[in-house]
C-alpha cells in the first residue's frame, strides 16, 4: 500500500494523451512503446497527476474533491500497478522527467504485480461481468413484465364485459382519490350503511376482478368500476367515466408510502422519485395517464375532477357528480353524505378500504369473518349425527380416561373445570 504522505511515481515523458469519441474517455499513447490505451474519466484524472510532485494523500485528496468519493489507498495502488505494467510510469530509478520522484514502494525492476492486486483486479472484473449479468437479468424481467402487461391488455381487448348506460367507471392514476371517489359513488348510489365488508364488494376494480374472474353481469345497476386504465385501454360503451386527477407531486409521496407499507419497497423517496419521473412503477408514467385522460376531458362521457377540487370544495364536486351521472339523491342525504364522506370518518373505518383486504377479497375470501359468531353450540349444530358419534368415540378414547376424571362425554363432549 503506498505510504499516503511519500511522493507518488512520475508518468513516463514520451505519454501523448487526447480525448476518445465517447464521452467520458480518454486515449493515452506512449510514443516510444508505439502503444495506446484507453482511459475511463478516474483513470485520466489519476495518470495526469502522476507528475512526480504529489505526494499519494494530496492525489487521493483531489480525487475526493473532483469526483465527490474517497479514493482509497488499494485502489491507488492498483492503479499504480496497472500503470506500471503498461509502461505508463517510469520505472524505478530512472531519471525523472520534469522533477518526477519515484515510487517509494518501488523496487528495482519496477513495480510488481502483486498477487494480492492481481485477485483486485480480477475482483473487479467479476463485479464488471455481475453488473453486466444483472443489467441482463433486468432487461429480462422487463421484457416478461411487458409480455405479461400485453397478454393482460389482449384480454381486456376481448373479454365479454356489455356495458350498460347506467355503468360509472371512477379512473384514476393510482393515489389520486380513488378510494375517496368510490365512497363518494357508494353513498350516492345506496343507502350509505357501513355493513359492507370491503368497498371493492360494491365497487370492485376493473380489470382486476375480472383477472379474478369475478362476474359483473349479475350485479344490479347502477354498476361502480374502479380503474386505473389508461384511456387508450378503458372499454368504451356508453356508460360514464368520472376520472380524477391529483397534483403529482402529491400523488408521487403518496405513491411511494404505500410502496414502502404495502408492496416492500425498500429505496428511499429520491430513488423512488426518479422512478416516477420515469415512469418506471406500476402503472406507468403519471404524466401520459393525466394527459390522455386530459385531452377527453370534454368528452360528454367523462368528468374530470381534481382531489384539489374535492378538498377545497366537497360538496360542490358532489353536486357536479350528481348532476354528471344523473343520480337522484334528495337534497336533506347532503349532509350525511358529506360527513361520511370526510376524512376522519373514511380514517375510522379504514379496514373497509384497505387495499391488502381489497385483494383477499378479489380471491374470494370472505371478509369480516374472523370474529365470527361469539357463542357457544354451533359444532353440535352443523355436526351430522355421523360426525358427532365419530367425534364422541375419539374424546373417549384420547380423553376419556384424563385422571381427576373432570371430563364428561359424549354429552356435552366438552372438558369441564
Ligand atoms: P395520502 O397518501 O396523501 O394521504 P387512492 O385511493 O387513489 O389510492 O388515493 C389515496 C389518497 O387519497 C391518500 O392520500 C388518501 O389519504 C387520500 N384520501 C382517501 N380518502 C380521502 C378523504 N376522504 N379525504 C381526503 N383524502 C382522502
Amino acid at each position: 500500500m503506498p505510504e499516503l504522505a511519500k511522493a507518488l511515481p512520475c508518468r513516463k515523458g514520451e505519454l501523448v494523451f487526447w480525448t476518445a469519441a465517447n464521452e467520458g474517455t480518454y486515449l493515452v499513447r506512449n510514443r516510444h512503446a508505439g502503444q495506446t490505451y484507453q482511459l475511463g474519466e478516474e483513470e485520466h484524472f489519476l495518470l495526469a497527476r502522476i507528475d512526480g510532485r504529489h505526494s499519494a494523500e494530496q492525489l487521493c485528496l483531489a480525487f475526493a474533491d473532483h469526483f465527490g468519493q474517497p479514493l482509497s489507498a488499494e485502489e491507488l495502488e492498483e492503479f499504480l500497478d496497472l500503470g506500471n505494467e503498461r509502461g505508463l510510469l517510469q520505472p524505478a530509478g530512472a531519471a525523472a522527467t520534469a522533477g518526477c520522484i519515484s515510487h517509494p514502494s518501488a523496487q528495482p525492476g519496477g513495480l510488481q504485480i502483486r498477487p494480492t492486486i492481481r485477485s483486485a483486479l480480477l475482483q473487479r472484473l467479476a463485479g464488471r461481468l455481475l453488473a453486466m449479468l444483472a443489467a441482463m437479468v433486468a432487461w429480462l424481467a422487463g421484457l416478461l413484465q411487458g409480455a405479461a402487461q400485453r397478454i393482460h391488455w389482449f384480454r381486456l381487448s376481448r373479454l365479454d364485459y356489455v356495458a350498460r348506460p347506467n355503468d360509472v367507471f371512477i379512473v384514476t392514476y393510482p393515489r389520486s382519490g380513488t378510494t375517496w371517489m368510490q365512497m363518494i359513488l357508494y353513498q350516492l348510489t345506496s343507502d350509505g350503511s357501513m355493513d359492507f365488508p370491503h368497498i371493492a364488494e360494491y365497487c370492485p376494480w376493473f380489470e382486476r376482478s375480472l383477472r379474478s374472474a369475478h362476474g359483473f353481469e349479475t350485479r344490479p345497476s347502477p354498476r361502480l368500476f374502479k380503474s386505473h386504465l389508461p384511456y387508450q385501454r378503458i372499454p368504451k360503451g356508453p356508460c360514464k367515466y368520472i376520472y380524477v386527477a391529483r397534483d403529482g407531486r402529491d400523488v408521487a409521496v403518496s405513491y411511494y408510502h404505500l410502496c414502502r407499507r404495502y408492496n416492500g419497497y425498500q429505496g428511499t423517496f429520491a430513488e423512488f422519485f426518479e422512478l416516477f419521473l420515469r415512469g418506471k412503477v406500476d402503472f406507468g408514467s403519471w404524466f401520459q395517464h393525466v394527459r390522455a385522460w386530459w385531452a377527453h376531458r370534454h368528452d360528454p362521457s367523462v368528468l374530470f375532477l381534481t382531489y384539489e377540487e374535492l378538498t377545497s370544495d366537497l360538496e360542490k364536486s358532489i353536486r357536479k357528480i350528481i348532476a354528471f351521472c344523473g343520480f337522484n339523491v334528495p337534497p336533506e342525504r347532503l349532509p350525511g353524505i358529506l360527513q361520511r364522506c370526510s376524512f376522519s370518518f373514511m380514517k375510522q373505518h379504514e379496514t373497509q378500504f384497505d387495499p391488502a383486504l381489497e385483494t383477499l377479497w378479489e380471491q374470494g375470501i370472505q371478509l369480516n369473518g374472523f370474529l365470527r359468531k361469539g357463542c357457544s353450540g354451533d359444532g353440535k349444530e352443523t355436526l351430522n349425527r355421523e360426525q358427532l358419534a365419530r367425534f364422541d368415540a375419539r374424546f373417549q378414547k384420547e380423553l376419556g380416561r384424563t385422571s381427576g376424571g373432570p371430563v364428561r362425554a359424549p354429552e356435552p363432549a366438552v372438558l369441564t373445570s
